[in-house]
């Protein structure tokens, strides 16, 4: 019976060292390779959230034989990457989850609807969305066209992989836009008790009259609840062929869902500019990219960047 347990605890005992090794091999690190094919190596429940932003359909060439975005159909398009996505799922910790940015494309002057198709996809193969972030791009390419609007926004969609997920909402506050006359919240404004008075001078803070949609609202010392449009300048970075992440949209993505110490993937890392942003903020990080250029690119700027 002794012998049993000492069996059992010594298989235990291998199979977590084995476990740890493998953590090891893709933790703090960029690897170069097809994510279909990784996928399949990455260890389970190993990831606190990814921030991604895959090719988007027939958007452009990155020079890979094994890219993804080049398929002729939107179908086929979603059905690849919804197969990258759902063999990420096991990888996320059951308390992780995904940031997925989008942008959408016109054929022929009509919009194909993709963010919104890919979503759905999600959805379907067991990802829980929880929000659909518009990133306005306030220096987007003017255009030439004069039958729409000029597109300036893209999406960040938030997804879970299950219904208890960390999100620290605190991280992530925003100020507080301050009362005017004009403003229409009449009941913050008399609470004040002074015209022009603002929350963030912290009068009536902790008021039990203010119930706790208003009191989050209007006088959390942190600023008010994210809100859902995220204005940020597209980013440079002149040895890139494309337009990379803006370290604020990845920051804000970090914080409110990794953990401190937690770990970020992307799975199309590009230039790196999440695994730089995740050291920033001392989180681990892990970069796939099927570019061996690219994969260069982003080792070299991290390490050009110390921490
Ligand atoms: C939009 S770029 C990502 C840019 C990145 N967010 C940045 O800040 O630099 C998409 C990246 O996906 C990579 N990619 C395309 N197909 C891939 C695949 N099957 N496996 C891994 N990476 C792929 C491309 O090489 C490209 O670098």
């Amino acid at each position: 019976m002794a012998t049993k347990t000492k069996a059992k605890s010594k298989t235990k005992t291998k199979t977590k060292t084995r476990k740890a090794t493998l953590a090891d091999r893709f933790t703090n690190k960029i690897v170069c390779g097809d994510i279909t094919d990784v996928v399949e190596t990455l260890p389970r429940d190993f990831v606190d959230t990814i921030v991604t932003s895959p090719p988007y359909f027939r958007q452009r060439d990155y020079g890979d034989g094994r890219q993804l975005g080049r398929e002729n159909k939107p179908r086929d398009y979603v059905d690849q990457l919804a197969g990258v996505f759902e063999k990420l799922l096991p990888v996320v910790k059951p308390t992780g989850s995904l940031w997925l940015v989008l942008g959408d494309k016109y054929i022929n002057g009509e919009l194909q609807g993709m963010p919104w198709r890919v979503a759905l996809a999600l959805k379907d193969l067991g990802w829980h969305l929880r929000s659909d972030v518009i990133w306005h791009k306030p220096n987007a390419m003017p255009s030439s066209t004069r039958s729409r609007p000029t597109t300036d926004h893209e999406y960040v969609f938030f997804f879970t992989r299950s219904k208890d997920y960390y999100y620290d909402a605190d991280a992530i506050r925003e100020p507080h836009v301050t009362f005017t006359e004009k403003s229409r919240m009449k009941g913050g404004r008399k609470h004040l008790g002074k015209r022009g008075g603002t929350p963030e001078q912290g009068k009536n803070s902790g008021n039990s009259n203010l119930h706790d949609g208003r009191w989050d609202q209007a006088f959390h010392p942190k600023g008010r609840n994210k809100r859902t449009v995220w204005s940020i300048p597209l980013s440079k970075f002149r040895e890139a062929h494309f337009a990379v992440f803006p370290t604020t949209l990845v920051e804000n993505c970090i914080k409110a869902a990794c953990p401190p110490d937690g770990l970020v993937l992307d799975p199309f890392c590009g230039s790196g500019t999440t695994a730089l942003v995740a050291r920033q903020l001392d989180r681990n990080y892990l970069g796939v990219d099927c570019s061996a250029e690219y994969c260069k690119l982003a080792r070299r700027r991290l390490q050009s960047t110390k921490p």
